[in-house]
C-alpha cells in the first residue's frame, strides 16, 4: 500500500512525510517533488512531479494507492494545477485523495477560498475516494513576523479584532498522516484549527510580555497592509491574500 505526498519538499509536506514515517514502513511512502535534489534528506522514495506537467504526474503516480495532495503555492494557477493532479490520479488508478483545503472554504470570504472550492469540487467529481482537510491558519504565519515587529516597534496587520485559531504546521501534518492511514476518514470533510483563539492585539501583548519591549498591534486597512507587504517584496497576489 503506497502513500504519496505532493509538495514533499515544502514546509508542510516535509512534516507530513516525517509524520507518516512514524506510522507506516518507509518503503510505503513516496515523495512527489518538483526538484528531487532537494528531497534527499527525506529518506523515502522520491519521484519527479510537477502540477503543470500531466504526463509526468500520471507516470509518477503509477502504483500509488493513496495521495496526499498538498495545495500549491502559485495563487491564481492552483485550480488548473490541482485539476491536472486529479486527472492524472484518475488515469493512474489512485484510490484515495486527501486534499489540504482552507478552513470553511465553502463559506469563507478570503480571496483564497475560490481555488480551494474549485479543487474540492473537481476531486468529488472525479469519483476517486476523498477526504478534505480544511486547514486553518498556520501559527508560523504570525511567528514569522515577530522579528519584523521587534525591528519596527509594532505588530502590523489588517485583522481588526478577528479571532484567530491557528495551529502549528506540525499539527496539520500529524492530522494528514492520521487521516491517510485509516480508511475510517474516507468521505469526510474536516475543519482543522487550534483549540483556542487570540486576536493580533493579544499576540502583540504576548510578544511585549515575552520580550520586555512595548510592541503594540497596529491595525491597517486591507489596502494599506497589502501595500506595506508589497514594499517588502512579497508578490502582489500573495500580499493581497495575506491582507484578505
Ligand atoms: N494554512 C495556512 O496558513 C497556509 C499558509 C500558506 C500557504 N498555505 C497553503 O498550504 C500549502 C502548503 O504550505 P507550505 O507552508 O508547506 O508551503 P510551501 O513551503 O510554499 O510549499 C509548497 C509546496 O508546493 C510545491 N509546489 C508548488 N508549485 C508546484 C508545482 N507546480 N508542481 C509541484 N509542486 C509544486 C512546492 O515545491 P518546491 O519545494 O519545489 O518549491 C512546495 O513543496 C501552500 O502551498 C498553500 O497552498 C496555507
Amino acid at each position: 500500500m503506497k502513500i504519496a505526498v505532493t509538495g514533499a519538499t515544502g514546509q508542510l509536506g516535509t512534516l507530513v512525510v516525517e509524520a507518516l514515517k512514524k506510522r507506516v514502513p518507509t518503503e510505503n511512502i513516496v515523495a512527489l517533488v518538483r526538484t528531487p535534489a532537494k528531497a534527499s534528506a527525506l529518506g523515502v522514495e522520491v519521484r519527479t512531479f510537477d502540477y503543470n506537467h500531466p504526463a509526468v504526474m500520471t507516470e509518477a503516480l503509477a502504483g500509488i494507492d493513496r495521495l496526499v495532495l498538498i495545495s500549491g503555492n502559485e495563487i491564481g494557477q492552483r485550480a488548473n494545477q490541482h485539476f491536472n493532479v486529479v486527472e492524472a490520479a484518475g488515469k493512474a488508478g489512485v484510490k484515495w485523495i486527501v486534499y489540504t483545503s482552507l478552513l470553511h472554504a465553502d463559506s469563507s470570504t478570503l480571496n483564497l477560498a475560490n481555488e480551494h472550492m474549485t479543487t474540492e469540487e473537481a476531486i468529488k467529481a472525479s469519483g476517486i475516494d476523498f477526504t478534505i482537510l480544511r486547514n486553518g491558519w498556520y501559527t508560523e504565519n504570525y511567528t514569522g513576523s515577530i522579528g519584523g515587529a521587534l525591528a519596527g516597534g509594532a505588530f502590523i496587520g489588517s485583522a481588526g479584532n478577528g479571532k484567530i485559531s491557528s495551529a502549528a504546521r506540525a499539527d496539520y501534518a500529524e492530522a494528514a498522516a492520521v487521516v491517510v492511514t485509516d480508511v475510517i476518514h474516507k468521505g469526510k470533510v474536516y475543519e482543522l484549527a487550534g483549540d483556542s483563539y487570540y486576536t493580533l492585539a493579544d499576540l502583540a501583548t504576548e510578544i511585549s510580555n515575552q520580550t520586555g519591549k512595548n510592541i503594540p498591534y497596529k491595525n491597517l486597512t486591507e489596502s494599506e497592509y497589502t501595500r506595506i507587504l508589497e514594499s517588502f517584496e512579497i508578490p502582489g497576489d500573495l500580499a493581497a491574500a495575506i491582507a484578505s
